[in-house]
């Protein structure tokens, strides 16, 4: 992994000093810090429900510029807490694992993102925010899943994209424009299989192929339904359709099944026997580490001051460009 400095698991004497119920101690400390919780839908079901606002990636930055209170103990992965404290400098910002990385960031270091950069003069570089700050840093702007259609089409050719290749793929779809790419991927959207979806479709004739962008293209060919977390758990809510066969993290089975309980929820299966379709980063995050972080202050995320006022500026430049958009599922059904 990245250059994330390596944090052991809590000592066992800490572990067995827990409190057995976690759950209220968490809620007690959360006071006593002055403590918001944010996390994000890939998180386990304990952690979501437990948290002040769950969202997608572009939810979580928008709700990190109105945060109240001087901690913020976010539970997703690095990317977004980093996000966190680059809208919050002069607060606290905690997490529960600070191993918990992302594939498509780790595999973009900013010194090699830069070098790569050279190539591409007067090109506007839009980042996945599935990206260090240091790559934030070097971008123009910033992008979620569910606004990098509408920022590319307000931007001028030619564009670098970065770092997920399969959101590129889709979003040169839906646009019909060409970017310059780099080449990452997502180790959880790529293992759904192509040949055991298609069983799954023959099997549930009914079902809607619901589907994130990080997928592959060829999966994607199959979903009758592309969108962030938050874009799927609306559409599942509001679509008349019952059955949806779901390709991405399972954690969004959580809110999906909450927002609509009567709706079969079918996961995507992955291409091996294996829960390739949970995110091992985002589930290093557990109630207990939750509840040390929030203890201790600690861990603790840090930015230095050059690369987050430069990274705020591409993240502040996609918070203007999609001021307008609606995301998420209904009011009144959210947690
Ligand atoms: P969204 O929640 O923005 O769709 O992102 C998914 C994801 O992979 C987060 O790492
Ligand atoms: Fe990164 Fe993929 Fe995990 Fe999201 S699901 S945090 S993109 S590795």
């Amino acid at each position: 992994m990245s250059a994330l400095p390596t944090l052991p698991n809590p000592p066992a004497l800490l572990r067995e000093n827990l409190p057995e119920d976690l759950e209220d101690a968490i809620r007690k400390l959360k006071k006593e810090r002055n403590a918001v919780i944010l996390a994000h839908y890939y998180q386990e079901s304990e952690i979501q429900d437990l948290a002040d606002f769950v969202g997608d990636s572009l939810e979580l930055a928008r709700r990190g510029t109105k945060v109240e209170g001087d901690v913020i103990a976010f539970c997703g992965v690095h990317f977004m807490a980093e996000t966190a404290k680059i809208l919050n400098p002069e607060k606290t910002v905690v997490v529960p694992d600070l191993l918990a990385g992302c594939s498509l960031a780790d595999g973009c270091p900013a010194p090699a993102f830069a070098e790569w950069l050279r190539r591409y003069p007067g090109h506007t570089v839009v980042s996945y925010i599935n990206c260090s700050a240091g790559v934030k840093a070097l971008s123009d702007v910033i992008c979620t899943s569910s606004s990098a259609e509408l920022i590319v089409s307000q931007l001028p050719d030619p564009i670098v994209f970065a770092p997920d290749r399969n959101l590129a793929a889709w979003v040169e779809k839906k646009t019909g424009r060409k970017f310059v790419v780099w080449p990452g991927t997502c180790i959880v959207h790529e293992t759904f299989s192509e040949r055991k979806l298609l069983e799954l479709v023959a099997q549930h004739p009914g079902a809607e192929v619901i589907a994130h962008p990080e997928c592959e293209p060829r999966l994607l060919e199959h979903a009758q339904f592309i969108g962030s977390t938050s874009a799927l758990l609306r559409h599942v809510t509001e679509s008349p359709k019952t059955a949806f066969i779901v390709a991405t993290e399972e954690g969004i089975l959580h809110q999906m099944r909450r927002a609509a309980p009567q709706k079969e929820l079918i996961p995507a299966p992955p291409i091996e026997n294996c829960a390739c379709n949970t995110c091992p980063h985002m589930k290093r995050n557990t109630l207990e580490k939750l509840y040390l972080a929030l203890r201790d202050l600690s861990p603790q995320i840090h930015v230095d001051e050059k690369t987050r006022v430069a990274a705020k500026k591409s993240i502040d430049r996609m918070l203007e460009m999609t001021a307008g958009l609606t995301l998420g599922p209904p009011a009144g059904q959210r947690s």
